[in-house]
Order: structure tokens, then sequence, then C-alpha cells
């Protein structure tokens, strides 16, 4: 079985009073609650106070976005080292605020994906279709096309110390989650399209998945066979419901 892992992804949200109040919440919620590792990925100017509040937990800490380049005139951006050095573990790329506010493309996701693994971090890569993908019935073809980005250029063996996150983009925000069957659905095609070429790598792989994941919902998702967590945004700002996220995903997974 494995060990599910739950993302809070918090995006341009927060303020240093939140961030105390939220991390003593989830301290305290999560306190008993094993069997599933759990980050939060507040914006990056917070990191460091949310390491300090975070000291001595099991409550790991995530990025939101690296840039290509270590180090340099790169005027506001900030590195992979950087974030190493601040206590982050998990950094997430290509979600699709980046990839449409942005204009990421794939071929840049794949120079922050290596990036990332280059200093021993974690990549959290989210992949997933839009509404009009979705309707024309391309749902599998747009996830294998994000997913070959990274396969082709740095091959099969990036994918194992990664996490990959399904997020439809009609789902996110919308508070119109896929239901578990549809989500299965793609997070097995995920799992048998990588599985080509590695089947060890994607036996282990992490597949999360994203997109209005609730308090409500979150059980049912998570008893899917291969959907391994989520990527939480809009829940991830409230610490109880974030905290039923995580034990939800700690009991679905939970090893008899
Ligand atoms: P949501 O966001 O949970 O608010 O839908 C998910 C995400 O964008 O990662």
């Amino acid at each position: 079985m494995r060990r599910p892992l739950v993302i809070g992804n918090w995006k341009l949200n927060g303020s240093t009073h939140m961030l105390k109040e939220i991390t003593t919440s989830l301290r305290n919620a999560l306190k008993m609650v094993e069997g599933c590792s759990v980050a939060i990925a507040p914006p990056v100017m917070y990191l460091d106070q949310a390491r300090r509040a975070l000291t001595g937990s099991e409550i790991a800490l995530g990025a939101q976005n690296v840039d290509i380049k270590l180090s340099g005139a790169f005027t506001g951006d900030i590195s992979a080292d950087m974030l190493k050095d601040i206590g982050a573990k998990y950094i997430i790329i290509g979600h699709s605020d980046r990839r449409i506010y942005h204009k990421e493309n794939d071929e840049a996701i794949a120079k922050k994906f290596s990036v990332v693994q280059s200093v021993g971090l974690i990549p959290v890569l989210c992949i997933g279709e839009t509404k009009r993908e979705n309707e024309d019935g391309k749902t599998k073809e747009v996830c294998a096309r994000q997913l070959d980005a990274i396969l082709n250029t740095l091959g099969t063996i990036a994918i194992k110390n990664s996490v990959i996150a399904y997020e439809p983009l009609w789902a996110i925000g919308t508070g119109k989650s896929a239901t578990p069957l549809q989500a299965q659905s793609v997070h097995k095609f995920i799992r048998d399209y990588i599985a080509q070429y590695d089947a060890n790598i994607t036996s282990k792989l992490i597949i999360q998945y994203g997109g209005s994941v609730n308090d409500k919902n979150a059980a049912a998702l998570f008893a899917q066979p291969d959907i391994d967590g989520a990527l939480v945004g809009s829940a991830s700002l409230k610490a109880d419901l974030f905290s039923a996220i995580v034990t939800a995903a700690a009991k679905a997974k939970k090893v008899i």
C-alpha cells in the first residue's frame, strides 16, 4: 500500500497571522493521525515562518513555483537551492495557474522538474485537461502529452522521485470535483501509461487528485485504488477542513 500524501496549496493567500493560526491548529489536529504524509505550500515569503512554526512536527513544507536557474541575474525569481535552504521538500510544477497566467509550456515545466530534482527536492507535477478537452474526449491524450514532456526529455527514471497531481482544470476552484470513478479512471491511465516503461516505478508512484477536494468528498475519492492523496487548494485555507481531508486519506489507505 502506498502512503498517501496530502498537500495544501495556498496559492496567493495568507498572512503571518493566518499562518500562525493554521499551523497551530494543524499541529494539534494531526498529532494523532498516522499513515498520511502532509505538507503545506504557503506563499514563498512565509516559508521561513512556516518552517519555524512546524519544527518538530511531521508536517512538511512545499513551494508553489521555482525558477529554472539556480542563481544569477534573474530579478524576482526564486531558485531550487533557496527553497531547499529554507526547508521546502515538495515543489509544485506545472500548475494550471502557472500554465495559463504565466504561459509556462511543457518545455519550461520539464526544466523546472529537472532543476528541482537536481538539488534533491521532489517535484509535484500537475497535469490535467480543460473543460473543452474533457468534453471532446481528449482527457487521456492531454495527460499523456503532459507526461511525455517529462518522459521524453528526462527519461522514465525522473518519475521515480516525483509526485503526479491529476488536476482537471474544470474541477479547480469550481466546487465541482471529478467523481471518484472519473478520477480513478484517469489515475489508472496515468499509472499504466508510465508502467509501459517501468512498472516498478509506478507501483510506488504517488498520484494525487486535485480539484475541489473538501471534507465531504475526500473519503470517496481516497477509496479509489489509484488515488493516493490530494493537492488541496481552497480547503487547505481552513485548518479543520484540511485536517479532515488528511484524516480521510489516512483512514482510507490504512494497512490492515
Ligand atoms: P481547489 O484547488 O482545491 O481550490 O480546487 C486545487 C488546486 O488548484 O491545486
